[in-house]
């Protein structure tokens, strides 16, 4: 069955996640629907949108598009039947999605999709009282801020129909996202698990006082990360192993072997002490910087490399 076009799409909680994806679906055209019980919830999201505007300009805006095609509503129940497609970003608590997928499901359209922007849970775990049809339930995880980093990651659950992995996947290209299927589900699926292995040695270097919090992140900005916008581990390797990807596993992987029985014998603990010697160093930088201009900077230098990725030809 069809489960295209969509031209109103719900989107459920406007914290960080919620409002960025609003800001996206207004400048593609679409008309959405939004809601959020939090005190303010309105008033922050309007003048999120108002600020982001301008660089949703920039990003290009498809025709139709308009900041005014947007409705806040209190309660999204009396809405569900006009949406094409939902979007829910509410907290990241299993007991929360349960009860409000299984209350989707029960309310909306039989085959629209209903995507989760879930980082870490899996769909299968919030899908059990759903009675109606828990085949259109997928995971849609993007990558913050979603108006601007191309990354959806798609996961289905077992019982996910193939037709709503197409559509949810088609779904996000028309809205310029550069999409991923993760075949199974795993906790954190697939970016999240890098970064926290990133982060974690990350974590563990700066609170043992091996190399500080600003210069840590350099090595990341002006080396490893700027590499990776453009060829990622995998094709890196290739590279580095002028083009035959295996001779460089079996020339340097013994070596890299050691390393990650290090990095194992020292993985970051979390406990007070460890937390108190890597914030301090994190704060001895972060105290010194504005970090509304360094998002500024980020988000503008970001919008710049997607251009120029998107322009790439060779
Ligand atoms: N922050 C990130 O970097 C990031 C990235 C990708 C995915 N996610 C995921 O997106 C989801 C939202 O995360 P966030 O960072 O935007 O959290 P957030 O805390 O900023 O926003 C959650 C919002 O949900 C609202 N909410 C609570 N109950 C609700 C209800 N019944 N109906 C509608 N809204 C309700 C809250 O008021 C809040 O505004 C989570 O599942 C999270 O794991 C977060």
């Amino acid at each position: 069955m069809a489960t295209l076009p969509i031209k109103t799409v719900g989107v459920i909680g406007t914290g960080v996640i919620g409002a960025s994806w609003t800001a996206l679906f207004l400048a593609k055209g679409l008309q959405v629907i939004v809601s959020d019980p939090a005190p303010r919830a309105e008033e922050r999201l309007r003048s999120y949108l108002e600020k982001e505007w301008p660089t949703m300009s920039k990003v290009g805006l498809s025709p139709g598009a308009s900041l005014k095609n947007y409705e806040f509503v209190d309660d999204i129940s009396d809405h569900l039947g006009r949406l094409d497609f939902i979007q829910e970003n509410g907290p990241e608590r299993l007991d929360f999605k349960r009860s409000l997928f299984a209350h989707l499901d029960a309310n909306t359209r039989e085959h629209i999709i209903l995507a989760s922007s879930s980082s870490g849970l899996p769909s299968s775990e919030f899908i059990t009282d759903c009675q109606k049809n828990p085949a259109r339930i997928l995971i849609g995880h993007p990558f913050n801020p979603p108006h601007l980093v191309p990354l959806v990651e798609v996961v289905p659950h077992p019982r996910t129909g193939a037709q709503y992995v197409t559509g949810a996947m088609g779904f996000y290209q028309s809205m310029g996202k550069d999409t991923v299927l993760v075949k199974q589900e795993v906790p954190g699926f697939i970016a999240n698990r890098l970064q926290a292995a990133v982060c974690g040695e990350a974590y563990s270097l700066i609170s043992r006082g091996i190399i500080s919090a600003q210069d840590l992140d350099k090595t990341v900005t002006s080396g490893i990360g700027l590499r990776w916008a453009f060829t990622g581990p995998i094709m890196t390797n290739v590279l580095g192993g002028g083009g035959d990807f295996r001779h460089l596993l079996e020339h340097l992987g013994p070596a890299s072997r050691a390393w990650t029985e290090d990095m194992r014998n020292h993985e970051f603990d979390f406990n007070s002490e460890s937390l108190d010697a890597l914030n301090g160093s994190v704060q001895e930088w972060v105290s010194k910087v504005d970090v509304e201009t360094e998002e500024r900077k980020r988000d503008n230098s970001m919008l710049a490399l997607i251009k120029d990725k998107s322009n790439d030809s060779v």
